[in-house]
Order: structure tokens, then sequence, then C-alpha cells
């Protein structure tokens, strides 16, 4: 009794530390505090001093009113502080509350004509983004990583919903799932030690791996980091980004997969669009205008890749890329497709076999041999995701397998066709291309907190 007597002595006295987003709630009217962030602005008035501290939880400020006799030159735009005060209703209908300042203590610094980022200016996405190590500290990057972070949260909390198990598939491989040869090769920096025996490189994709489990889960799925080197400077691709992969078995059709993957994007941006709202309307209102996205009225169009490339080769549009059958889609051809069927996510079905990966199920119709594959394509971006059914037959496997002279490699790999198999199919998205869509971000660099791509590693 004592001591909790003591306690709450010691907290009666002492100013309750808040975060910014608790102090601007209006729950804590009349109360001592302390807060502590960084100045986003700085306005001395008359008598009074305004100032603006932002602790990044969230997009709000709180306002800080203090008299001028707290003024120091340290207080710029950017410094962090420390300020002690009571919590009061604002006047100001803009922000309803505000802290009456009674302390304020500069902790660190901040020279006002180095820092990038000045007083009342908009910056572009593309100005901060010079800045990888201080572009957090601008309203809009910190908007951004908070929806991010909060979209981690919606993703495995679909999967968490809907029954999948997570597994940590391994970052570094033996493999080349995509065995499409854009693989950063994993080697010991200070000597010439074969550390693993085998060549080893950073995962390209986890779906073999999540594979392995559906075989025991029937619903898996995995969310980590996904490394190609792929040379390009495009503003959908990067060298490091994150990957939702998908896996389950027993599907039949890749209609089984095609609703996972819808309900997977709905329920991902209704949450976000549910939890985030201040700061996704930042973006839709400041930095990406125009821009809107509402998933529950979208219609997701369906069509065959057969069908897509006759609405290509009817179209006006000159592309820069063939659309003869047999070639790939290329970003002019997905957008083209998107705006075509009314500007809403379009999936596309059953692309030629000779297209995809070994391990594409086989769909075995003829002469246009397609493999039961499945791309889905969104407003702004193009591919957002990339899936099929998986070859679960082991004579077709293996036959495809000696093609290319992978069946040693990849005799782990028939052994799941041996024990067990039964139909599945499994998808990946792209974690930064869905920021990209719901955000209406043109450049997926601005979408990931430390991008990687060719010719650039910073930090
Ligand atoms: O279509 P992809 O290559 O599919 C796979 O890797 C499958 N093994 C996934 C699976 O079935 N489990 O890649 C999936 C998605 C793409 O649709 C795209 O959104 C994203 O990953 N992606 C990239 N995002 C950013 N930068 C890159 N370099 C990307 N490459 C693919």
């Amino acid at each position: 009794r004592g001591a909790s007597f003591s306690i709450r002595r010691y907290c009666f006295k002492t100013p309750a530390k808040l975060r910014v987003s608790e102090a601007v709630s209006g729950a804590h009217l009349g109360a001592n505090v302390k807060v502590q962030g960084w100045l986003r602005s700085v306005r001395p008035q008359k008598a009074n001093l305004f100032l603006h501290v932002n602790d990044g939880s969230a997009l709000q400020s709180l306002q800080v009113v203090a008299s001028s006799e707290l003024n120091d030159p340290l207080l710029t735009l950017g410094s962090a502080v420390e300020v002690t005060g009571t919590l009061r209703k604002s006047p100001h209908q803009k922000q309803p509350v505000e802290l009456e300042a009674d302390q304020i203590h500069v902790v660190g610094d901040c020279n006002p004509v180095d820092f990038p980022f000045k007083k009342k200016e908009r910056h572009s996405l593309e100005y901060i983004r010079q800045f990888p190590h201080l572009r957090c500290r601008t309203n809009a990057f910190s908007s951004l990583l908070r929806i991010r972070s909060e979209a981690t949260t919606a993703v495995h909390s679909y999967f968490k919903e809907n029954g999948f198990v997570q597994i940590h598939t391994p970052v570094i491989t033996s493999n080349d799932c995509e065995g499409a040869g854009e693989l950063f090769r994993v080697e010991v920096s200070s000597s010439d030690i074969k550390f693993f025996s085998v060549p080893a490189f950073l995962t390209v994709s986890g779906q073999l791996h999540l594979e392995v489990m559906s075989g025991a889960f029937s619903r898996v799925y995995t969310f980590g980091p996904t490394f190609r080197a792929e040379n390009s400077q495009s503003r959908r691709h990067l060298a490091e980004f994150y990957m939702v992969e998908a896996e389950v078995s027993f599907t039949q059709s890749l209609e089984d997969l095609t609703k996972v993957m819808e309900d997977m994007f709905r329920s991902a941006t209704e949450h976000v669009l549910a939890h985030c709202a201040a700061d996704v309307d930042l973006f839709h209102k400041h930095v990406t205008p125009g821009h809107r996205v509402s998933p529950q009225g979208h219609l997701l169009f369906g069509v065959t890749y057969s069908e897509a490339i006759d609405i290509l080769n009817h179209s006006s549009q000159k592309f820069a890329f063939p659309t003869d059958w047999g070639c790939d889609l290329q970003t002019e051809h997905e957008k083209y497709l998107v705006k075509h069927c009314g500007n809403v996510p379009v999936f596309v079905t059953d692309y030629p076999y000779d297209l995809k990966p070994f391990y594409a199920r086989d769909n075995q119709d003829h002469p246009k041999h397609t493999a039961a594959a499945v791309d889905l394509l969104v407003p702004g971006v193009g591919e957002l995701c990339g899936g099929s059914l998986r070859e679960e037959r082991l004579d077709l496997l293996r036959a495809r397998l000696e093609e290319t002279g992978l069946e040693d490699t990849y005799s782990w790999y028939l052994d799941l066709r041996r024990f067990g198999s039964v139909p599945h199919g499994g998808f990946g998205l792209g974690f930064e291309r869905f920021l990209q869509c719901i955000l209406g971000v043109d450049n997926i660099k601005d979408v990931i907190a430390f991008p990687r791509f060719s010719h650039s590693c910073l930090l």
C-alpha cells in the first residue's frame, strides 16, 4: 500500500509524458504534461511565441503557446525540444488543443541555414528523396511511413483472420525460383572461403519454400524482403523490395486464387483507408492531388491473355513493344488494358506456357499452349501481383525440369509431388506497388524508407 501511495504521489507531481497524438486527442485537457519532439514551425507574434511540435505519432502537430520570454534563438525549424506545460482548449477550430508552456528545453539544435527543408515550403517527393537520412522529418514522408506500417499490420491481419500460417522463408537461398537470372550472389567478403559449399543468393521469391509448407499447413504466407538484380531505373522496380506471398493447397481453379488476391487487396486497402485517414488524405489532397482509391466501389475485371492481346491489337494507340500472341506484356500494355477496362484492377489469366517459369501449371490446351497463371494489373502501376496454379503432376513437372536440365537441382521439389501432392497455387504481391497504387505515388522510391536500385545504395 505504502509503495503504491508514493508512486501515485510521484506521478501527481511529475508532468505526464505524452505522445503528441495523445496530447492533441483532447482526452487530457487541464493536465500538466511533458511533450518531446521536433519543431515543424516557429512563429513569434507580439508577446507570444507559437510553436508546432511533432514526434511522428500523428500527422497533426501540437501547437505550443509560450510567452515570448521563453523564446530562444535555438528554437528553429527542425530543432528537438522538450516542452512542459498545461493542455488547454484552443480558441482555434483547426487545432482544438494547445499546450500552454511553462518550460521549453532545446534538446538538440538545428541550423536552419543548412537544414534542407524550409519554413512554409511544400517540398516535392523528388526533392526530399535527395535526403534519405532526413526526409522522415517531413509531413509527407512521415505520413507515408505511418501508412506503410499500418499497411503491414493490415496484411498480417488479413492472413491471420483467414487461417493462414506465417512462414519465415529464408533470405539466403540456393535456388532461382523465377529462373530469370536476376540473382544477387552471397559471398564472404574477407576471404575466398566457399561458405555454403554451393552458390548462394539473396531470395527472389519465397514461393518454393512456401510450397513446401503448404504441403503441411494448407494455407501459408510470407512477407519479407526480396531481391532482384534488375538493371532498371524504372518507377516501379527496386533491387530490394517487400513481397507478400501466399500459397493455398487444394485449389481447383484460378478463381480460387483470384478470390484470395482480391480479398486481400480489398481488405488491406480498406484497413489503410480506415486507420490512416488523415495521412492518406494528405497524400490525396496535397502530395498526389487528384488521386482517389475506393476499393469498395472497384469492380475487378478479368480477361484472358488472348483477349488482352486482341484488345491491344484493336487499339489505335501505337505501342513501343510488339503485341503479338506470345509476347510478354510490357508496362505500356498493362496500363492501356487497365484504362480500357475503365481504370479498375484487372486480372489477366492464362498466359503463354513458354512465358512462365517451370512451376506454372500446364493448361494442356493446344495449339495456343497456355499456363494457369494470373497477373493483377492496377491503375497507375500496372502489374501488382503475379500468381499461378502450380504443376502438381509429377510426370509433367519432371518433363519440364528435364527440358532445362534442372531435375537434379529440384529433386526435392519433385519429391513434393511424390509424397502427397495436391493441386495448389499461390501469388506474390509487390508491397511497394500496393502503396503506390493506393496513394497515387508515381515513383516506387518514394514508398520505401531506404530505396535500393541500380547504382544507388545510399546509407
Ligand atoms: O510476378 P513475380 O515475379 O512473381 C513471383 O516472384 C512469384 N514467385 C510470386 C508467387 O507466386 N509466390 O513478382 C510478384 C510481384 C510483382 O507482381 C510485382 O508487384 C512485385 O512482385 N515485383 C517487384 N516490385 C518492385 N521491384 C521489383 N524489381 C519487382 N519485381 C517484382
